[in-house]
């Protein structure tokens, strides 16, 4: 079984190959993140116009790696939601077009439920991954942490699975880019909160967590807003300081000190979860993905907060990418699960777990 994946629902335009579930035969992406860091953020109309120009180039580079012809491609996958309208749409109309005219089942694939599946990927002749050794195992608890999404997921068995939380404001990658942006540090702001943490102290502030009635929600506005807060009151100003004077009046020392401070805390939030629902649940494997996996603190707290090794996959897998589609979609057609209309498929921009 041997599926194309496409993946374009925010600013990354990708597309691989994978067999069988677990071999990954090749993944490339043409991300647009150049063209947004002067605006702090992702911008819609900008991303949409780079798939337009990324999408055909990607996919052959995603079949030239994996030395595919178009007759030994089993089926194709795509990303239908949840993501960005016009992102979304660009890889849903490329993938209705190649299924009808290569005459492939076309498989419509939840973004989210996707990232999970990159930690299917065990075997590459690609240089560069990093691969974990074997698949995870069910019950699997999933933490799916980026600039989008902050979720718990518990799956019970492919395709019988729980969300059992969610943000329900910001998303935690998104928090460090909006706390970035307070400070003064690069987008995208996980990195770079990150290793300004690295000079300060993460008790300096004591900034809140948020109590949340469901058990297993997030909230990010809370912490953001605290920080904005201090850093208006360490520069001796009121609430009323606009925000985007407040970096160029801070010392080094203090955007340092909120950056470690503003990280213990988000990452805790999230960790805290992580735990209560391991104890609940006992799940046999603990996978974490988006881009905040990469976050050193997330990954020392989850190792002294919960008993089990967690595997994590390549970098490049975490973020968002086609492999972790086409993973899905080959799991898909193994399970014998229905196609979709390549005549009818619509996109999902609010599309949930
Ligand atoms: O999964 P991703 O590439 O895109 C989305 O689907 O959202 O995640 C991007 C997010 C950004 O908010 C970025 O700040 C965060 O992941 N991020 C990190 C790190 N690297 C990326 N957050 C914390 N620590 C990192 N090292
Ligand atoms: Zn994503």
């Amino acid at each position: 079984m041997i599926v194309l994946g496409i993946e374009s629902s925010c600013d990354e335009t990708a597309a691989a190959v994978v067999q069988d579930g677990h071999v990954l035969r090749s993944n490339a992406v043409a991300s647009s993140m150049d063209l947004h860091v002067a605006y702090g953020g992702v911008v819609p109309e900008i991303a949409a116009r780079s798939h337009i120009e990324s999408i055909t180039p990607v996919i052959q580079q995603a079949l030239t790696q994996a030395d595919c012809a178009w007759d030994e491609i089993d089926a194709i996958a795509v990303t239908y939601g949840a993501g960005l309208g016009g992102s979304l749409l660009i890889g849903v109309l490329t993938a209705r077009t190649l299924a009808i005219t290569k005459r492939k089942p076309l498989y419509a694939i939840n973004h989210v439920e996707g990232h999970v599946y990159a930690n299917f990927l065990t075997e590459t002749a690609i240089s560069g991954y990093t691969l974990p050794s074997a698949q995870p195992e069910f019950p699997l608890l999933a933490l799916i942490v980026s600039g989008g999404h902050s979720q718990l997921v518990l799956f019970r068995n492919h395709f019988d699975y729980r969300l059992l939380g969610q943000t329900q404001d910001d998303a935690i990658g998104e928090a460090f880019d909006k706390v970035a942006k307070i400070i003064g540090l690069p987008y995208p702001g996980g990195p770079s909160v990150g290793k300004k943490a690295m000079e300060g102290n993460a008790y300096a502030f004591e900034f809140p967590k948020a109590k949340m009635a469901g058990k297993y929600d997030f909230s990010f506005s809370g912490v953001k807003t605290a920080v904005l807060r201090t850093a208006q009151a360490q520069i001796g100003q009121d609430h009323t300081f606009p925000s985007k004077d407040i970096a160029s009046r801070l010392s080094e020392a203090q955007k340092a000190d909120i950056a470690a401070s503003f990280q213990r805390v988000a990452i805790e939030t999230v960790v805290d979860k992580a735990e209560i629902a391991y104890d609940e649940f006992a799940p046999k494997s603990v996978v974490i993905v988006g881009g905040v996996a990469a976050s050193p603190e997330l990954r020392r707290q989850l190792a002294e907060r919960l008993p089990l090794p967690i595997a994590y996959t390549d970098p490049k897998l975490c973020t968002d990418n086609g492999a972790m589609i086409a993973t899905l979609g080959c799991f898909t057609a193994l399970h014998h699960r229905p196609d979709t209309d390549p005549y009818s498929l619509d996109i999902a921009p609010n599309l949930s777990m």
